[in-house]
């Protein structure tokens, strides 16, 4: 096993995609070293045990959500946005939990989801030309010289935001807030006649029904008002995570205490490369993002890299292929995984194939698109006898309208009304929670004509 953290100055040496382009290294420097010292966002133990529970993931036995904004803003720290998010998230595994009986790991694209790749470093407007917005991380939203110049004084700012952030979910969810009895309150102000909210409200009397039932026979678990729930981000921005990559003092080994898992982008998973060098020494579960070009043979020699002794849990592959894609792509790559004998976490991002320009100049995503990869990504896996272990989407607590379709038929016209966010189109409330129902239903029927790789459980699985 790695326990040597590569330094700065090695990562630096190496290809590295998508970094920002500072212009006062003392600067640099000084944020650094201020990061050092700060005390780590997550203990190495929790690491470790979502790396136990994606390692079920990885057997058939549980189903991994991972969900939240494409690109956090530090002006959207607030309690409502994060309640919000943490809302749609719980009710998401809930209706997983519930309608396809199967256990579900939880983790948040939230509390370091600052750093954004993008696919051209400018962006004009008007004839006027200026660096592209890279997140709050790097540069301001605004278009503005001096709101677009990379500022490395922003890194303190991510740690302090990722810090209140993971201090309030922690406090939700281990404080009442996600107590399974308050399942109907949840969703109490959902805007009415919805087919979802229908749904909803029916599953969530039935839960209670269950848990009355329970509390009667005598059946009172900590579990039915507490749950776990993980942070992950993309790890794109090399100073930063290097900073808040420590040594574990109980094993000796090195974890990314910025996040309980992190993961390299479509842009920066090049094997050779200097994100899948710092990766691959972490103890951290890690994910890949695989995009439709992905060649099954460097996916092989990807995974060897990061992860030679195939560790359980430790490796998630996150593929987003595209709804047009997924069902051609998709298939040899998991076979070349496969043969080698690796069993990685196989997770479905039905997003980020499927953007497209509205005609009124929205980037959007089509909600049917979207459950589109999903089944495709299902069939696949049906096909091959396979376990589909997850989804991950970009998703708020808003009633947003930046993806079209979906229970409210939200037109390209609509687009307009509450389009917020500083990156790509995320799915609403509603829209959350008709995928969670739609993949719940897929659980379950491939449970039910297959067999298909939900074993039984173990108790560590919850
Ligand atoms: C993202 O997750 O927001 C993203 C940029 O994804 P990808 O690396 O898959 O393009
Ligand atoms: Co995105």
């Amino acid at each position: 096993m790695a326990d040597v953290i590569p330094t700065l100055e090695e990562l630096h040496a190496l290809p590295a995609a998508q970094q920002p382009s500072y212009a006062d290294p003392d600067a640099v420097a000084r944020v650094l070293a201020e990061l050092r010292a700060r005390p780590p966002l997550v203990f190495a133990g929790e690491c470790d045990e979502l790396r136990r529970k994606i390692a079920a993931v990885a057997a058939g036995r549980s189903f991994l959500l991972q969900g939240g904004d494409c690109a956090e803003c530090f002006d959207s720290v607030t309690a409502q946005d994060i309640r919000g998010k943490l809302r749609v998230l719980l009710s998401m595994a809930v209706v997983l939990t519930y309608a396809a009986q199967v256990p579900v790991v939880k983790v948040g694209r939230i509390a370091g989801q600052y750093a954004k790749p993008r696919s051209s470093d400018t962006e004009t407007r008007d004839g006027v030309t200026l660096p592209a917005y890279r997140g709050d991380a790097v540069n301001s939203l605004d278009f503005d010289p001096a709101a677009r110049a990379h500022d490395p004084n922003r890194l303190v700012e991510v740690y302090n935001r990722s810090s209140a952030t993971l201090n309030l979910l922690r406090a939700f969810v281990k404080g009442g807030f996600a107590d399974l009895r308050t399942v109907h309150t949840w969703n109490s102000d959902f805007v009415r006649n919805s087919n979802v909210e229908e749904r909803y409200e029916t599953m969530a009397g039935e839960i209670e029904r269950a848990l009355a039932f329970m509390v009667a026979c005598g059946v009172d678990n900590d579990q039915f008002r507490t749950v776990d729930l993980y942070s992950s981000h993309e790890a794109l921005l090399l100073e930063y995570e290097h900073a808040l990559t420590r040594i574990d003092s109980r094993t000796g080994t090195p974890y990314d205490v910025s996040a309980h898992m992190v993961w390299l982008g479509e842009r920066t998973r090049q094997v050779d490369g200097a994100h899948v060098e710092l990766l691959r020494h972490l103890r951290n579960p890690v994910g890949v993002k695989l995009g439709p070009t992905a060649d099954p043979d460097d996916v092989v020699a990807l995974l060897a890299r990061l992860d030679p002794n195939q560790e359980p849990g430790r490796v998630t592959v996150i593929t987003r292929m595209g709804a047009d894609n997924v069902r051609e792509v998709l298939p040899p790559i998991i076979e070349a995984v496969e043969d080698t004998g690796r069993k990685v976490a196989w997770v479905c991002d039905p997003m980020h194939g499927n953007t497209f320009s509205s005609a009124n100049g929205y980037k959007t995503r089509a909600f049917s698109d979207v459950v589109e990869e999903v089944n495709g990504f299902f069939d696949v896996h049906d096909e091959l006898g396979t376990w589909p272990g997850g989804v991950h989407v970009e998703l708020t607590g808003g009633d947003v309208t930046e993806c079209v379709g979906g229970v409210d038929e939200l037109a390209e016209a609509d687009l307009a009304a509450h389009y917020e966010t500083a990156c790509d189109p995320r799915l609403n409330r509603n829209q959350s929670l008709e995928l969670a129902f739609m993949i719940a239903e897929r659980l379950a029927a491939g449970r039910a004509s297959h067999g298909n790789a939900v074993q039984a459980y173990k108790p560590e699985d919850f």
